[in-house]
């Protein structure tokens, strides 16, 4: 190496040296860390909220809940709950739970299991929508019979 080479290397580094020892003396931070850019991952999926089906849920009602939950068995069957025009939220907190096996009843548990949260759902809109049981007429009718 010639000293000629030498000068011309120390030229190039003359600024470098000079700005690392001055970045070194500031009491900002250091300027790489800004370029990080912090990422939020949301999951689209679990925020979109869904809106019921009602002719899904119709659908899928008489399929599987009428015959223990519809109006013909419930004066006999006193242990089947009359779930007509209850609350949507309630019914699909009671179906959650029975899949979910946090509410058990052995019926309940089987017809939920192989349900999607999506039909919970629009069987719950659906069943909220219905007009409730009169069971006071109902009783005399049958009491007539
Ligand atoms: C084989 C009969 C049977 C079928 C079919 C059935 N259920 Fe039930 N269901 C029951 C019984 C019995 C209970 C009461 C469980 C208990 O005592 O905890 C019940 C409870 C419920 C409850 C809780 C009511 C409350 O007041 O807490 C809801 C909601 C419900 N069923 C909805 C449905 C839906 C929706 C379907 C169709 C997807 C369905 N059931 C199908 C027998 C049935």
């Amino acid at each position: 190496m010639t000293i000629n080479s030498f000068k011309l290397l120390s030229i190039f580094l003359a600024p470098a040296i000079a700005a690392m020892s001055l970045s070194a003396c500031s009491d900002e931070p250091p300027k790489a860390s800004t370029n990080v850019i912090p990422t939020i991952e949301v999951k689209v999926e679990e925020t979109e909220p869904y809106i019921p089906n009602l002719a899904a849920g119709e659908k899928l009602v008489q399929n599987l809940c009428s015959q223990c939950h519809g109006d013909k068995i419930i004066p006999f069957v006193q242990s089947y709950p009359n779930i007509k025009g209850q609350k949507a939220s309630y019914i699909l907190k009671q179906l959650r739970d029975f899949k979910s096996d946090g509410r058990q009843d052995l019926y309940m548990q089987s017809v939920v299991k192989s349900l999607s949260d999506k039909d919970l759902q629009d069987a719950a809109e659906f069943y909220s929508t219905l007009k409730p049981l009169d069971l006071y007429n109902r009783s005399k009718e049958y009491s007539q019979q």
